[in-house]
């Protein structure tokens, strides 16, 4: 069998300082609430922001592409005069704030966190009529924001709302999807595309319904479904399912529990390495999960076994085991799309690549 126990280049110390859960006060708690009274405030005033759609032309042209409802027009509008480097700033402070924090959550660090926070704030989207998606920063309002498959979520919402309220022109989307991309590239994965220009929708009018993110104890073809209303083909889902590389299950969010692998806070390809091995029913009274055979430390929930029982997906997984290089292009190019699902970008919206910390200090 495959091994499990790669050499992992920053290896997790224990420590006692539990998972904290302090972390995970609700969005308004009492701290917060001035902050997020003037977050609103800036952002109901900057840009006429607070609906979806923001030019008569490009909106006529999407409605006709996208069965014409003007409320899933989702036209990018880069805030006035913001250029990279500011992004890049804001880059920076998300990667040294995780930088800062490396022992939260058994070592994990926040990659985990802020990667599932893109993920499920982009995850919702549904190509038949463009709902959903990144662009309206909607996942703090119901019941999105309640939808069991996000819990826990909040955690990734408050380590970031501070650069929500330094730099008040940013949205949400852009944020939640930039947080994403800094956990991908200072964890050692490959650079990821980034956009600018998501709108916050205070209106809460297009809020996605609860059920368009995945429940883990389904089958392939229920995996390969939800995917497929996202534009996904089988090898972008099984690219895209390799970010359970980083970060842990835990039980009070989703009832499951453990890290996938020796690799929990570096991007590699180890998921797939991991998952290549012998794996069991684990003995518990907690929701049915496999456990590996060898060290009985790393799990698989029934929906990653699935990427190994469909020949579908199979092919992928040992693809991806054998060329992490291949993983990487093909994980950036699936996540990029991911986080800019339905959002049309106008013709001087160029791609964004943010140079990690690490490059910032070679240089
Ligand atoms: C069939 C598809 C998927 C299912 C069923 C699924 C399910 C889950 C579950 C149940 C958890 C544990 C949450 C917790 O207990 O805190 C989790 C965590 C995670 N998921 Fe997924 N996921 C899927 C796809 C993805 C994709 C596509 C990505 C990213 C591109 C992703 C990134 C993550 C990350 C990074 C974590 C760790 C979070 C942390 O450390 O706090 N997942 N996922």
């Amino acid at each position: 069998m495959a091994s499990i126990a790669p050499t992992i280049g920053r290896v997790a110390k224990s420590t006692s300082k539990s998972h904290s859960r302090n972390f995970a006060k609700v969005f308004l708690g009492v701290a917060g609430s001035a902050a997020v009274a003037t977050y609103f405030y800036n952002n109901n005033n900057k840009n006429n922001n607070n609906n979806q759609s923001n030019s008569n032309g490009p909106r006529h042209a999407l409605m006709s592409l996208f069965g014409g409802s003007a409320a899933n027009v989702k036209v990018a509008k880069i805030p006035d005069g913001k250029t990279q480097a500011d992004y890049q700033k804001v880059y920076n402070d998300i990667a040294t704030k995780i930088a800062e924090n490396l022992e939260f959550d058994h070592n994990s660090g926040y990659y985990g966190q802020l990667l599932r926070l893109a993920w499920h704030v982009s995850g919702t989207y549904d190509k038949s009529d463009n709902s959903g998606g990144s662009y309206g920063g909607t996942q703090i309002f119901a019941p999105e924001e309640f939808d069991p498959e996000n819990a826990g979520l909040q955690v990734g919402r408050e380590f970031l709302m501070e650069f929500l309220i330094r730099y008040p022109w940013i949205s949400r989307g852009d944020l939640w999807t930039l947080g994403g991309v800094a956990a991908v590239q200072e964890s050692g994965g490959p650079k990821i595309e980034w956009r600018p220009g998501r709108v916050d929708d205070n209106t809460a009018a297009h809020v996605p319904p609860n059920g368009r993110l995945p429940d883990a104890s389904k089958d392939g073809k229920y995996v390969r479904e939800i995917f497929s209303r996202q534009g996904f083909n089988e090898r972008e889902t099984v690219a895209l399912i390799g970010a359970h590389v980083l970060g842990r299950c835990h039980t009070h969010n989703s009832g499951y529990d453990g890290p996938w692998g020796p690799s929990f806070n570096q991007f590699t390809n180890v998921f797939y390495t991991t998952l290549l091995g012998n794996w069991h029913v684990k003995n518990w009274k907690g929701k049915k999960q496999y456990e590996d055979d060898e060290t009985n430390e790393f799990m698989m929930l029934p929906t990653d076994m699935a990427l190994k029982e469909e020949s579908y997906f199979l092919k992928y997984v040992k693809m991806y085991a054998n060329d992490q290089d291949l993983f990487f292009k093909d994980f950036a190019k699936a996540f990029a799309k991911l986080i800019s699902n339905g959002v049309k970008y106008p013709a001087d919206n160029k791609p964004m690549y943010f140079k990690t910390l690490e490059e910032q200090d070679d240089s």
